[in-house]
């Protein structure tokens, strides 16, 4: 068939299907989320798909509650509130190696989120990352939709809302994920629009991620290599997400409120913003800033740091200009079946610091978050002893 008669075809389905999906954003009677749910994913075209068919609603199943999108701990005259920005520039220089591990230390234990600058990862590796990941999203359905998958065993998948049936609304948000380590697929297995950039990022993100894990370590008072002997930087998931301008923003969200259920994330966005954290019961922007990179506290290393380091609360707003893309690393082993459990670091414990968690694979932390849709109830009280 000739990629005209495709586009056509695709075309003529997707016009079929968002007229259902539209009806579905009338008076809500005769409203069945299932199956408006398997339609709009059965497009296999995600968020991007309804926009391109020239949507100018928001689908009902897309919208949250003004409790969950009105953002009204969001309180502009907090203007004070930043998110600490951390220059690794000195990294190797002794004297300012201890200001930058008392920094990283301040930031993961108030924050659980900052952002870093003079990193050592080029700014035209990470522009072409951007690229990438936007030309992945911006090819014709009939190549994008092969990746289209819930398979979690799956190393590449591309997919809208990895929790599209059981969050209680689904964001304006499309994903593709790549397991990068360990155990990568063959190389041909990634999409071609982005394989060979994301495999060159993948090895600058490794070292960056070693080194925050020495100074995430030091700021613990442990040895440089605590947190990687122990396994912590041994794999890594690239989440690529891409969120495409919005007709109605105040109705959803791009991302709904979570932590993350990994050991440490670092994240890359372009510079749409959106991105915001909850401290100190306020929604505070993570404004994009040119040639940085966002760090935050997943729930497994606060679990390991026995709270000494938190995993905060972040969400990301839809926006009426778009689209935004972030590549969210992971650092986590969950597609690797090991029975390793992960518990509060024996060092970190005292009389007065008694264990607060019980411990965990990475698999079943993983499992059980994936189990819920989000806002999920959160893994941690689960193993809170
Ligand atoms: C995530 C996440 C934020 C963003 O992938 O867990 O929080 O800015 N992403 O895309
Ligand atoms: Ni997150």
């Amino acid at each position: 068939m000739s990629v005209f008669a495709l586009c056509f075809q695709f075309i003529e389905t997707m016009t079929s299907s968002l007229q259902q999906i539209m009806a579905s954003t009338g008076n809500g009677l005769d409203y069945d989320k299932e199956q408006e749910l398997k339609t709009f994913d059965d497009t296999k075209a995600g968020v991007k798909g309804l926009v391109d068919s020239g949507i100018q609603s928001v689908p009902k199943f897309f919208v949250a509650s003004s409790e969950e999108t009105c953002n009204e701990k969001s309180d502009l005259r907090h203007t004070h509130f930043n998110v600490p920005i951390i220059d690794l520039r000195d990294i190797d220089k002794v004297g300012a190696r201890c200001e930058i591990v008392k920094e990283i230390g301040i930031a993961s234990s108030t924050w659980g989120f900052f952002q870093v600058v003079n990193h050592d990862i080029p700014q035209d590796i990470a522009d072409e990352v951007i690229e990438s990941i936007q030309r992945f999203n911006e090819q014709p359905n009939h190549v994008k939709e092969k990746f289209y998958s819930r398979d979690k065993m799956k190393k590449v998948r591309f997919n809208s809302n990895f929790d599209l049936y059981k969050a209680r609304f689904a964001n304006w948000r499309d994903t593709l994920s790549c397991l990068m380590a360990p155990n990568p697929p063959p190389p041909e297995e990634y999409p071609e629009a982005c394989r060979e950039i994301l495999l060159k990022f993948s090895k600058y993100v490794t070292k960056l991620g070693q080194d925050l894990f020495k100074l995430l370590s030091e700021a613990l008072g442990l040895n440089s290599n605590h947190l990687t002997n122990m396994g912590c930087a041994d794999g890594h998931v690239f989440y690529c997400h891409y969120y495409p301008a919005c007709p109605e923003p105040n109705l959803t969200l791009g991302h709904t409120k979570h932590r993350d259920p990994d050991f440490l994330t670092i994240l890359l966005q372009n510079q749409i913003g959106g991105l915001q954290v909850l401290h100190d019961n306020h929604w505070v922007n993570i404004p994009p800033v040119e040639g940085a990179l966002v760090v935050n506290v997943g729930e497994l290393l606060q679990v390991i740091s026995n709270d000494k380091f938190k995993a905060a609360e972040h969400q990301v707003l839809a926006n009426c200009a778009g689209p935004r893309l972030s590549v969210a690393c992971f650092f986590t082993t969950h597609f690797e079946p090991s029975e390793k459990l992960f518990s509060p670091i024996e060092e970190l414990l005292s009389d007065d610091s008694p264990p607060l968690y019980r411990g965990t694979t990475v698999k079943a932390y993983i499992d059980f978050f994936a189990s819920a849709g989000l806002p999920a109830y959160s893994s941690l009280t689960r193993l809170r002893l």
